[in-house]
């Protein structure tokens, strides 16, 4: 008889956004006439661009000659796409090398499969309320997690305890679900706090490339030191729509070395090939191509036109917000809007209350965390007359 990993018992009976999808499939079944506004998942509803679209086709018909076609590709991904990737960071400020790159097919695989690289006896970060696939991963394998408090009166930026020590730490800015965004200050202090610690910091970027204040960082990788304490994740779902086409990468500087028990080194950039090598073959060449594509200065520019299109979204939902004197988060360099229930309301209850009331379908901040539990996210992707 198989022994389970019967930690899979201390996780939720579901993954958040599958119990909401399983909520409002429900309630569309019962109501097949009622038109749903859907500011859940934040999922993209804007088509690719056509720069991305021309990648892809260029990549397809590369398939179909003998001169061009391409099988298994280089396990890091395509010296072209980390090419074009370390050209976006030096575009934005922040020198990269693209041998540290790895693409893969998403930040989510990325954040969650990056657990594994750790021994269960760390001391984990995770702020609350945070993307779920952060604690859900580190359940799954037995480990204990420390939560940092998010909330408003810290703005929902928890800042490190030195007094606290820490090995690893998880850090997403822009946030989901909160929209919150670390300064430059704020994260030189948790880049100072690893690097005292000798801890890693894991953060995720996904968001970037809603910031509009060129003030901010929109990597951890513009604070010095980062190199030496920071793994970074970053994604084109939210960037270039690709939540279907999937597509992400993830930079682990060869600085990255630590002792291991015996008095011996382990590099994390060579630790974390060793784990793609042997358990991912990599993104499909066509989609590689379509990503080289999306981080070309125009197809960038292409990419900010859609951004602007969910920010105008965000306005419009921050305004109502304000108008009925709801105190929210973000919505400014970040697609999420992040808000107190109203009347004391528990965020599943008020999810139950808008789907009933008003057919619109957020996220229960309570799926994000203990913290989350009175409050609610709206997500900006959705369509102009339609959401
Ligand atoms: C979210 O809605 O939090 C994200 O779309 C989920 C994800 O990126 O996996």
């Amino acid at each position: 008889m198989p022994k389970l990993n019967e930690h899979y018992q201390n996780l939720k009976e579901s993954y958040l956004f599958s119990e909401i999808a399983h909520r409002v499939a429900a309630y569309s079944q019962a109501h097949p006439d009622q038109k749903i506004i859907r500011l859940g998942i934040g999922d993209v509803t804007l088509p690719l661009t056509s720069m991305a679209i021309d990648g892809l086709h260029e990549g397809v018909d590369a398939m179909a000659s003998s001169e061009t076609f391409k099988g298994y590709g280089p396990e890091q991904g395509y010296e072209f796409l980390r090419d074009a990737i370390a050209g976006y960071y030096e575009r934005n400020g922040v020198p990269m090398d693209a041998a540290d790159i790895f693409i893969s097919d998403g930040a989510k695989s990325d954040t969650g499969n990056i657990s594994e690289l750790f021994s269960a006896d760390n001391v984990i970060l995770i702020p609350d309320p945070v993307y779920p696939v952060y604690v859900d991963s580190n359940i799954m394998s037995g480990k204990q997690v420390t939560y940092l408090s998010g909330n408003a009166e810290n703005q929902f930026l928890p800042m490190p305890d030195h007094r606290v020590h820490a090995d690893i730490i998880y850090l997403c800015s822009p946030n989901n679900p909160t929209g919150a965004v670390y300064n430059r200050e704020q994260l030189k202090e948790w880049v100072d706090y690893a690097l005292k610690e000798h801890a890693v910091i894991l953060f995720d970027s996904a968001y970037e490339a809603f910031i509009t204040d060129p003030a901010l960082p929109r990597s951890i990788y513009a604070i010095e030191g980062a190199k030496k304490c920071a793994i970074e994740f970053g994604s084109l779902s939210k960037t270039a729509g690709f939540t279907g086409t999937r597509c992400g990468y993830t930079v682990v500087p060869r600085e990255l070395v630590f002792p291991t028990s015996d008095g011996r080194e382990l590099s994390l950039h060579a630790m974390w090939n060793r784990r793609q090598s042997t358990k991912f073959n990599g993104t499909s060449y066509i989609i590689q191509k379509g990503a080289a594509a999306v981080f070309t200065e125009e197809g960038m520019a292409q990419c900010m036109e859609h951004i602007h299109y969910y920010q105008e979204n965000a306005r419009m939902i921050s305004e109502t917000l304000s108008r009925k004197g709801i105190r929210f988060f973000g919505g400014i360099h970040s697609p999420y809007i992040w808000f107190e229930c109203p009347d004391g309301m528990e965020s599943w209850e008020f999810f139950d209350y808008l789907l009933n009331k008003a057919q619109i379908v957020g996220t229960p901040g309570a799926g994000f965390g203990e913290n989350g539990k009175n409050y609610f996210r709206l997500t900006s992707f959705g369509e102009h007359g339609k959401a």
